[in-house]
């Protein structure tokens, strides 16, 4: 199914406060669970710097919207302008470091059976906090190949050097066919990685508790994953300071910024019995996540 974004959101009432402190029923459900899918978009990597796509553009690319420019047709038509925005995007993610939420997200699969990252992101941040085996859905701003024979592209070591505004930039040639270098990323209307959409869905239907953090939920197919959750039987918590899409797919919306919810939710779980922890012992190595 090729990527899309949905024409409008429907929203649901509020159901919890950022204030609140986390509900007791959402705590027991994470102290049992065994396994946990986290599902995360811009919105957890904002703390750390890296705007969302619903943030307007600044520098040169303020007269467009991140939607026009991640596009097949947009890199055709003015490739020095599409690969300048993915060389900034790329500096800003490496100049930036993961966030707390990143932190605890990689902290609470140490304590849980079976635990999946699946982002929206194509930032490598969770990686820098620690997680492990993150399914990627929109590929990576760190690959790129050629647009004619697929070849892939390696990036010379360091971090792009690019202006604060931005600029356009001349993308790479190929150097087996001098085809142009395209990002690595998945753009709207292409495909889904089949293996790693594959993963997402099967995780999400396995699972007994999903965590929807930072994302408005309005791209497909990205966006079904946590009523796939739902509909399986799993709980769905919600972490963001806006309502969204996935509202009606929630059992607990956390409003509120993921760098903080995290290590409150984190903190939670560190309240069981039998959790950790002392020399990197914890409940997921005993084979459950609490009592
Ligand atoms: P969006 O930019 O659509 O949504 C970001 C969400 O993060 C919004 O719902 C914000 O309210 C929320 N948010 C902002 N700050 C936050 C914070 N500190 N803590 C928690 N939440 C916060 O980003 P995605 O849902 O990831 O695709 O967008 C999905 C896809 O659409 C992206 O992967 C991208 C985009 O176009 C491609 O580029 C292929």
């Amino acid at each position: 199914m090729p990527l899309a974004a949905a024409g409008m959101a429907s929203f649901s009432g509020m159901n919890g406060n950022a204030s609140e402190s986390i509900p007791p029923d959402l705590i027991l459900a994470l102290r049992r669970a065994q396994r946990i899918v986290v599902f995360t978009g811009a919105g957890v990597s904002a703390e750390s710097g890296i705007p969302t796509f619903r943030d307007a553009l600044t520098g040169l690319w303020e007269r467009f919207d991140a939607q026009d420019l991640a596009t097949p047709e947009a890199f055709v038509h003015d490739p020095e302008l599409v690969w300048g925005w993915y060389e900034w995007r790329r500096m800003l993610v490496q100049r930036t470091q993961p966030n707390s939420a990143h932190r605890a997200i990689a902290e609470l699969a140490r304590r849980v059976p079976q635990f999946t990252v699946v982002t929206q992101n194509v930032d490598d941040l969770h990686e820098r906090a620690g997680s492990t085996g993150v399914l990627h859905l929109h590929g990576s701003l760190q690959t790129a190949r050629c647009i004619a024979c697929g070849t892939a592209h390696v990036f010379a070591v360091g971090i792009p050097d690019e202006p604060e505004g931005g600029r356009r930039l001349r993308p790479p040639l190929c150097a087996r066919c001098g085809g142009l270098i395209r990002p690595g990323v998945v753009w709207f209307g292409e495909s889904l990685p089949e293996d790693v959409l594959a993963g997402a869905f099967a995780a999400a239907r396995a699972c007994d508790l999903l965590l929807a953090i930072g994302t408005s939920g309005l791209v497909q197919p990205a966006a079904r994953i946590p009523a796939l959750a739902r509909q399986a039987g799993a709980r769905v918590v919600q972490v963001n300071p806006a309502p969204t899409a996935l509202d009606d797919d929630c059992t607990w919306s956390l409003r509120g910024a993921a760098g903080v919810i995290l290590p409150q939710l984190l903190a939670s779980a560190s309240m069981l019995p039998n959790a950790p922890v002392r020399g990197g012992q914890c409940a997921a190595d005993q084979g459950r996540a609490g009592p």
